[in-house]
């Protein structure tokens, strides 16, 4: 996977964006909404509204910033695309969430070989919001950071981090519900997600730790939560199933 280099000082250039932008942005944003409004977690839905999004402008990250540095302690740092891992690692540990700011054109809306600001921003930002959300988010990036030197680790921390914050469902009484970016962010995957056609499995760490995926094929399995509590209170386990690993003399380091 191709990697871009932290560019300090990097800016979104928000007068830059045309008229194709706010139609993307704008077309993307309702279209998902149709879908979202019945199937996304409250505090998805609450985030939106908390951050200032909405059909008609593409986020500002100046305006954005001033709401998450006030409410949660969190920034938006404007990266080029997807960064290496030991930067990535540092910035989540650091509340700082890396974002891209460039939009896909009109003719590859479902498509997408990397993700882009519609996938940053609309997916990942307003759960930003949620303090407990964040916090997993924070000790994902605390734990890569402190095993950073250790790819098998690593690997492990990565499957987390998919099969959540990417990829994950939650449980909100009888409704099964998205909350995962990639999901989000996904006309298709969202409903494909909650249908009967792939695996629903239970939160479960040490599971997690051990299932491979495949990021260029949409997902055979999602695992469901059943609160942002439970994942947050799963950071114990997860520290814990790491170190075990690290002992594990029988895996190859
Ligand atoms: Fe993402």
């Amino acid at each position: 996977m191709k990697t871009y280099k932290i560019i300090e000082g990097l800016e979104q250039r928000y007068n830059q964006y045309t008229a194709e932008d706010r139609l993307v942005w704008k077309t993307l944003f309702e279209r998902q909404m149709q879908q979202l409004n019945q199937v996304a977690h409250s505090s998805y839905l609450d985030g939106l509204e908390n951050i200032g999004f909405s059909a008609y402008d593409i986020p500002d990250f100046r305006e954005v910033n001033e709401r998450l540095r006030k409410t949660t302690g969190w920034e938006i740092v404007v990266v080029p695309g997807i960064i290496d891992q030991p930067n990535f690692f540092n910035m989540l540990a650091n509340k700082q969430f890396p974002s891209s700011t460039w939009l896909r054109k009109m003719e590859e809306l479902d498509y997408l070989p990397e993700p882009d600001m519609f996938h940053d921003a609309f997916g990942h930002m307003p759960l930003l919001t949620n303090p407990t959300f964040n916090a997993f988010f924070q000790e994902i990036g605390e734990i890569g950071k402190q095993y950073i030197h250790l790819p098998r680790i690593v690997e492990m921390i990565g499957r987390i981090y998919w099969f959540t914050i990417e990829f994950g469902l939650i449980q909100s009484g009888k409704e099964l519900q998205v909350y995962g970016a990639g999901i989000i962010s996904s006309f298709g995957e969202t409903k494909y997600s909650l249908s009967d056609v792939p695996a629903h499995l239970p939160f479960d760490v040490k599971t997690i730790l051990r299932t491979d995926f495949d990021n260029t094929v949409i997902q055979d399995k999602y695992f469901i939560i059943s609160s942002f509590d439970q994942l947050l209170a799963s950071t114990r386990e997860i520290k814990d199933e790491l170190l075990k690993a690290i002992n594990d003399v029988s895996v190859p380091k």
